[in-house]
């Protein structure tokens, strides 16, 4: 078993730097290839957080090779900041490999990003301004600049003076701003092309490499399936694909290559930006688990949505990604609370659903139907092992897999990397 996926089931935040992190201690490489810094992912080794956002949750260790693939859009400004950073911390970067064929995010992406959620006004998607769609469409429509443009200061240039003409175009006809200086961000960029050359490599001849020597290899999601863009809930999602198929697309990798998708799941479920949300909790219950889950987002801050965990959601999100098993994370946020729900189905207009609904006026009217379950309302954050769990804890477990019909593989009772009850010991 050598390449697994490891993808977030719900909205984003499922805790996958931490089931990464804790996976990574076996892996040779660790591998981001979709998504950019909308991504922040939380790593917690001994007394240190780590606020990861485009760099894979692998680089904390020493001597695993880290890769950003194809798939992934690169803002060279944030990601040395966040290189920078992580040196100062300690953290050893030799080790990072950057496709040449990843696009990368300019500043005009950033600026449209907020101008169009300033457009949408009351329909904002709530993004994270980080670029992310501009950029994305920009590759879509073939126009995108890849770090392989980049290293050549002549294409770069040529490729740079056509677009920041459409962009500002756009920027001046449609939305009545002045727009970008096209030899302002050449010459910044040229100065972040040569910090990143030692990385850059085509990561898809070494990733294929490394499949056939037999290397361990672990794909790192961001965002989620329900921000999916082919199959979350359009248009509140974001503009890649962070389903298990686009781990493939995103890096360069055959679907015969990957093992096991492991699908993280929090034990309830938050949101982030807009969007329907069936099972959110607006009253006093969502207030008490966005207070004991510290429920803000890592890159905007932004309070996080919270609500009950949705199996609906749960069951699409296996259906999508061929999960082989489930990573439960933040099972300890839920021990103060004396019942849980779970919500098991979705009833439109008297009429249970046996569909995900795609159309977003049928999912902004469906009535989630719940099931009740006793709490635990003990600490379980010290816990190591899986029978020393609460007998009530252990119910809630069982019945999140059995809905799913998903096992059960790893349970997260904490940020740090010993939380961690692991049932299926991959790569031991
Ligand atoms: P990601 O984007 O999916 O990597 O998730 P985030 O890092 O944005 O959010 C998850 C947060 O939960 C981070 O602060 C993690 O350190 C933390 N975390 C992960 N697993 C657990 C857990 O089992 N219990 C608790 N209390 N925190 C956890
Ligand atoms: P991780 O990897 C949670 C959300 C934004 C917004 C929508 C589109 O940490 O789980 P974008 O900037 O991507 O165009 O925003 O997607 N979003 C996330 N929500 N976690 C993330 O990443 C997210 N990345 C994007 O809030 O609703
Ligand atoms: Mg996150």
């Amino acid at each position: 078993m050598s390449a697994v996926i490891v993808i977030g089931t719900q909205w984003g935040d499922e805790g996958k730097g931490k089931i990464v992190d804790y996976l990574a201690q076996k892996a040779d490489y660790v591998v981001r290839s979709q998504g950019g810094s909308n991504a922040g992912h939380t790593v917690v080794v001994g007394n240190t957080s780590y606020k990861l956002r485009l760099l894979p949750s692998g680089i904390l260790y020493k001597g695993k090779v880290c890769v950003l693939g194809n798939g992934v859009v690169i803002d060279p400004k944030i990601f040395l900041e966040e290189m920078d950073d992580m040196a100062r911390q300690g953290v050893d970067l030799s080790q990072l490999r950057i496709s040449n064929r990843a696009h990368i995010i300019l500043p005009y992406h950033r600026l449209l990003d907020r101008l169009q959620e300033e457009r949408r006004g009351q329909e904002k998607l709530g993004t994270t301004q980080n670029g992310i769609g501009p950029c994305y469409m920009d590759k879509s429509s073939r126009m995108g600049i890849r770090i392989a443009d980049l290293l050549d200061a002549g294409v770069f240039k040529q490729k740079l003076k056509f677009n920041v003409e459409v962009q500002n175009d756009i920027c001046r006809n449609v939305y009545g701003h002045a727009g970008v200086d096209c030899d302002s961000i050449l010459t910044e960029y040229l100065a972040y092309a040569d910090r990143l050359r030692p990385y850059i490599v085509d990561t898809t001849t070494l990733l294929n490499r490394a499949l056939e020597e037999g290397k361990k290899i672990l794909f790192e999601g961001a965002q989620a399936v329900m921000l999916d863009l082919d199959h979350g809930t359009y248009p509140f999602v974001t503009s890649s694909n962070p389903s298990a198929g686009g781990a493939c697309v995103g890096a360069g990798v055959g679907p015969s290559r990957i093992d096991t998708v492991i699908g993280v799941v929090k034990a309830y479920a938050t949101r982030v930006g807009e969007g329907p949300f069936p099972s959110e909790l607006t009253g006093n219950v969502g207030e008490t688990i966005r207070r004991e889950g510290h429920e803000y987002g890592t890159v905007t801050g932004r309070a996080r949505r919270c609500g009950w965990l949705d199996a609906c959601v749960l069951r699409y999100a296996v259906c999508v990604n061929g999960l082989d098993y489930l990573a439960v994370t933040r099972l300890d946020i839920l021990s103060k609370l004396a019942k849980l729900k779970l919500c098991v189905a979705y009833r439109h207009r008297g009429k249970l659903l046996d569909e995900y609904p795609a159309d977003l006026n049928t999912l902004g009217e469906v009535e989630p139907v719940y099931e009740e379950l006793d709490g635990w309302l003990t600490d379980i954050s010290r816990i190591r092992a899986y029978d020393d769990l609460p007998d009530n804890a252990k119910r809630y477990l069982a019945r999140i897999s059995e809905i799913s019909r998903v096992k059960l593989g790893i349970v997260s009772v904490g940020p740090a990397r010993d939380q961690t009850i692991d049932l299926i010991k991959i790569w031991e």
